[in-house]
């Protein structure tokens, strides 16, 4: 069996979305035209963990169209598209992934990503590439390398460089300036206060937003929200980032104190436990709490579970947890990424991710030409690269470059003072 979804039927719909996001990512359509022709994988095998949804599919069809042979899974239990899944693998695209995976079914499908014996990784999260060095150890040698998508899989990927762990070279595809401050911040923005709308039906303008952590996504969604009206609280632990939030408007505060005074929780801190039972405990009856980090961890869910008196589904994805003195919270999607986990969440706009999975296809046929060379360490995606991406997204937009003059230029490079 090459494809293990929730419903091959799902295909024409499916096809359907993929089209239409094709039609929404042109720097990643120009790059797949240029595969087709150059077929930089060619004779190679790509293992993917992403979240398998229609923006993905635009990328695992790029990386066939070059020559791979692509077999992909999910990298989050909730944020697979059914439809989607279905018209990969009606595709030809080996796709193991359907959306409310057991843990177990999880584990077992990034497994059989990995019995193709790939050359090269395309991870979200890092879940696959650890998975190599944990389990599946005999295909070390064969892995030419890995792309990572997400600052959490970055994290991970660069704990076990430093203790030499890591047996392969990464692109961190994450820290690139043209996938850092589009997706992280504006990407992961507009994505997750579409979900949090999208799910809840709920009014931001005049909400209390507590924004957990104010690292570029952080700083995107407090951006993002104090547009549509709501009065936000940071809450950080980092000092330069607390005061860069702090002078860009918001009020910064401790969680004892921001947890009395949010309507809606967001965290955003790739840290777990940020929001606990003793902030549980001050919260307003009423409260939504939710995540945008790639992980579960970050509101301590098994301490609202214990808190909890009694507990229902509301609406899809939104959780009551009635506290014994009456006080009901909110959670969103089980505490997951609510941008991808939601039934109603869409993940980043198309435009977005046109960027980010540009960069991931090109350093994906950087590794094939390259990856055997490279020092088992995460790797700065050349700057080629981005411009490249930079240049073809500028380009689709019909924005021109203004062009220094000479006499400029001449100037740049001078030093004398005055001149
Ligand atoms: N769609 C596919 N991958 C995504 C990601 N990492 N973040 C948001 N939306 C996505």
């Amino acid at each position: 069996m090459t494809y293990k979804v929730r419903d091959i039927k799902l295909a024409p719909k499916g096809k359907r979305m993929i089209e239409w996001a094709e039609h929404h990512m042109p720097v990643l359509m120009t790059i797949r035209r240029e595969f087709s022709r150059t077929k930089p994988l060619k004779g190679l095998t790509v293992g993917a963990a992403l979240h398998t949804e229609m923006k993905t599919a635009v990328l695992a069809k790029t990386l066939a169209a070059a020559g791979a042979r692509v077999a992909i899974t999910g990298c989050n239990p909730l944020s697979t598209r059914d439809e989607v899944a279905a018209a990969l693998a009606r595709e030809g695209i080996n796709v193991y992934a359907w959306r409310g995976e057991t843990t177990r079914e999880y584990y077992a499908n990034l497994n059989r990503v990995l019995d193709y014996e790939p050359d090269i990784l395309v991870d979200d999260g890092a879940d696959l590439i650890s998975l190599v060095h944990i389990k599946r150890r005999g295909l070390v040698n064969r892995i030419r390398g890995a792309s990572e998508e997400t600052t959490t899989g970055i994290n991970r990927l660069r704990t076990m460089a430093s203790r030499g762990e890591l047996k392969f070279p990464v692109m961190a595809v994450n820290d690139s300036p043209t996938k850092r401050l589009f997706d992280n911040r504006f990407g992961t923005a507009e994505s997750t206060l579409q979900a949090i709308m999208g799910i809840t039906n709920t009014l931001i303008a005049g909400k209390n937003v507590v924004v957990v952590g104010y690292g570029f996504v952080g700083r995107g969604i407090t951006s993002r929200a104090k547009g549509l009206g709501a009065i936000v609280t940071v809450v950080e632990i980092d000092p330069i980032n607390a005061l860069e939030a702090a002078m860009d408007g918001f009020r910064v505060a401790r969680m004892a104190e921001a947890a009395r005074i949010g309507d809606i929780f967001i965290t955003t801190t790739g840290n777990l436990k940020v929001i606990r039972k003793e902030h549980m405990r001050l919260m307003k009856d009423g409260a939504i709490l939710c995540n945008a980090g790639h992980f579960n961890v970050e509101i301590d869910i098994p301490a609202l579970v214990k808190l909890a008196v009694k507990r229902r589904e509301v609406l899809e994805d939104v959780n009551e947890f009635q506290l014994r003195d009456g006080r009901r919270l909110y959670l969103l999607a089980e505490g997951r990424l609510v941008n991808l986990a939601g039934m109603r969440s869409l993940g980043h706009p198309m435009e977005i991710m046109d960027m980010s999975f540009a960069l991931q296809a090109l350093s994906t046929a950087y590794l094939a030409k390259h990856g055997r060379g490279l020092e088992p360490r995460v790797h700065d995606v050349p700057t080629e690269i981005d411009r490249k991406v930079a240049e073809l997204k500028l380009r689709s937009l019909g924005i021109k470059l203004e062009k220094p003059t000479v006499e400029q230029c001449k100037y740049l490079r001078s030093w004398q003072i005055g001149t």
